[in-house]
């Protein structure tokens, strides 16, 4: 029990009586709100997760190893988690976000099936990669972004003629799983014959455009006159029919860096998840610095103080982020302030 000396919070001193009164609640499957009131409504939010980061040189052996020792078939998803110290009972990176790092050989695949939960890649390197999204085949090089959104069938895997292929996974399994709304399917046939998917009267909650190629997208980065103080020059990845996010409930964007540029301190509910996709440099987050290089993995909590700096005098720095903002906003929820 946390007693507060603050009118209008609770403050209730312990009495034999009470304890006694506390123990026969129990019994009931009651409670005492005065007694955890201050805990469960907090004056501002108070995350379980913490900053972390994931250097690349730490996860790569691991995700290596993963290769030899659990085929893709038996595994059905080959991946290493990134599992936030805070957030392990819910499998979760950062708040309401899970993420993976994902390897495959040459002609593996995993099966085809779809879930609620929505679900982006980030390719980190290889050839051959492709992902089959509601019939669509898509292929997929380093840096590509590829969406599977909620309930899309999707299966994938690596040309027999590429080469061992990495990739980040980020979805809202945890988000899913506290709404209690999480639901998972196999497909018929382990996986999908290629067919053209029809964009015509597009009424899906999600972008109609499920790879979003590097090429492009760096470009528009670079093109981009969307600065911010606290980010740097963003392109946000974008459903082009609605000018909204990708998916209802995960958004995405680039931001760029310049040489030696710092932003300045902000914070905001909403939890990120950080690929560094070019370059080095640091990011501040509630107090504690990062240093980060090319595929490193962050994460940002919710309300988290946080800045960034680029630690080159010569070159930009690029980092790909995915984030549950969309969901924030849908629910009313979101709240940015600076630091
Ligand atoms: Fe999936
Ligand atoms: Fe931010």
């Amino acid at each position: 029990m946390k007693r507060e000396k603050v009118i209008g919070r609770a403050n209730v001193e312990d009495t034999p009586e009470l304890e006694a009164y506390y123990a026969s609640l129990e019994g009931e499957a009651l409670g005492a709100l005065w007694n955890v009131a201050n805990d469960i409504e907090p004056w501002f939010p108070q995350p379980k997760s913490v900053p972390t980061l994931w250097p690349w040189k730490r996860i790569e052996p691991h995700v290596r190893k993963a290769a030899t020792l659990v085929s893709a078939e038996k595994a059905a998803r080959r991946v290493v988690m990134l599992v936030n110290p805070g957030r392990r009972e819910w499998s979760a990176a950062a708040g309401l976000l899970y993420t993976g790092v994902q390897i495959m050989n040459p002609g593996e695949f995993t099966s085809a099936h779809r879930h609620q939960a929505s679900a982006l890649r980030f390719i980190m390197e290889g050839r051959g990669a492709y992902t089959v999204v509601d019939g669509e085949r898509l292929e997929l090089g380093a840096r590509d972004l590829v969406l599977t959104p909620n309930g899309t069938w999707h299966d994938h895997g690596i040309d027999r003629g590429g080469t061992q292929c990495i990739w980040q996974d980020g979805l809202d399994i945890p988000l899913m799983n506290s709404l209690d709304a999480n639901f998972y399917e196999v497909h018929p046939d382990v996986v999908q014959t290629p067919a053209p998917l029809s964009r015509e009267n597009w009424s899906k909650p999600y972008s109609p455009v499920f790879r979003y190629g590097w090429e492009e997208s760096y470009s528009n980065l670079r093109k981009s006159a969307e600065h911010s103080p606290f980010d740097g020059t963003v392109h946000e990845y974008k459903n082009p029919l609605t000018g909204g996010p990708i998916m209802p409930t995960i958004g995405a964007q680039l931001q760029l860096l310049k040489p030696k540029e710092e932003t300045r301190a902000h914070r905001h509910t909403g939890s990120v998840i950080y690929q560094v996709a070019k370059g080095r440099g640091w990011s501040a987050i509630a107090g504690e610095r990062f240093d980060w290089e090319e595929k490193d993995i962050f994460a940002l909590p919710s309300w988290a103080l946080h800045s960034h700096g680029n630690a080159s005098s010569t070159e930009d720095a690029v980092l790909f982020s995915f984030n549950d903002f969309p969901a924030m906003r849908a629910l009313a929820l979101y709240r940015e302030e600076a630091g």
